[in-house]
C-alpha cells in the first residue's frame, strides 16, 4: 500500500476540527502521520509491532509526536476506545463491523469521522481483497454509520478503477 495520505483526507483536512485524532488500524501510519504533521494529537491502534516500528521512525524523521498502540481490535475488551474522544476518528483499509458501534461512539459531538474501504465488486472482480466479509455490500458504509451527518458519501469505481466506499460524516452536537 502507497505511503501517501489518502487522498479522501488531504481533501477534508481544511474542514476537519482540531484537536485530538484516533486512526483504527493505522498501519504504517501514512494518515496518521499526516495528521500529526498538521498539528493534531494523534493516536494510532495497529497490531502490527514492525508496522509500529516503521510509524514510528518515520515520526522521528519527520520531527512529529504521535501516539502509536499495539492493539488487538478483535480483542474488543481490551482495546478500549474512549467514547465521545476524538475531534476526528479516521479508519482506512480495515473492516471489523464489530468495531462499527466503537468508532462511531468515539467521534466527540462536532466530530468527524473518515472511512474508506474496497466494496464487494473489487473481490468479485479482482479476487483481491481475497476474503468478501472484508468488503462492504452495496450503501453498507452508509447504514454501517447511520445517524451521523453525511458531508460526503461516493461509492463506486475511483480514477484508478478500484471499486471502493468513502465517507465523511459528523457527529451533531
Ligand atoms: C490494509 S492495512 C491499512 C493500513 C492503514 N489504515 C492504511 O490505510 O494505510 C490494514 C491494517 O490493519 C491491521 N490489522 C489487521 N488486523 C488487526 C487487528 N486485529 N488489530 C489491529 N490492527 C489490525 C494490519 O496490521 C494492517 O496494518
Amino acid at each position: 500500500m502507497s505511503q501517501e495520505p489518502s487522498q479522501l483526507l488531504v481533501e477534508y483536512l481544511p474542514l476537519l476540527p482540531r484537536g485530538k485524532a484516533l486512526d483504527v488500524a493505522m498501519g504504517k501510519g501514512r494518515n496518521a502521520l499526516f495528521l500529526a504533521s498538521h498539528g493534531f494529537e494523534v493516536i494510532g491502534l495497529e497490531r502490527d509491532e514492525e508496522a509500529i516500528h516503521a510509524c514510528l521512525t518515520e515520526a522521528k524523521r519527520l520531527g512529529v509526536h504521535l501516539d502509536a498502540r499495539h492493539t488487538d481490535l478483535k480483542d474488543l475488551d481490551s482495546c478500549r476506545i474512549e467514547k465521545a474522544a476524538y475531534d476526528v476518528v479516521m479508519c482506512f483499509y480495515y473492516l471489523q463491523r464489530s468495531l462499527i458501534p466503537h468508532i462511531k461512539e468515539a467521534v466527540k459531538p462536532g466530530g468527524v469521522l473518515l472511512y474508506e474501504i474496497f466494496l464487494i465488486d473489487q473481490h468479485l472482480r479482482t479476487g483481491h481483497p481475497r476474503r468478501r466479509e472484508y468488503c462492504l455490500e452495496h450503501n453498507e458504509l452508509l447504514r454501517l454509520f447511520s445517524g451521523l451527518r453525511v458531508l460526503f458519501y461516493h461509492e463506486g469505481q475511483d480514477a484508478k478503477g478500484i471499486y471502493k466506499a468513502s465517507l465523511v460524516a459528523q457527529r451533531s452536537l
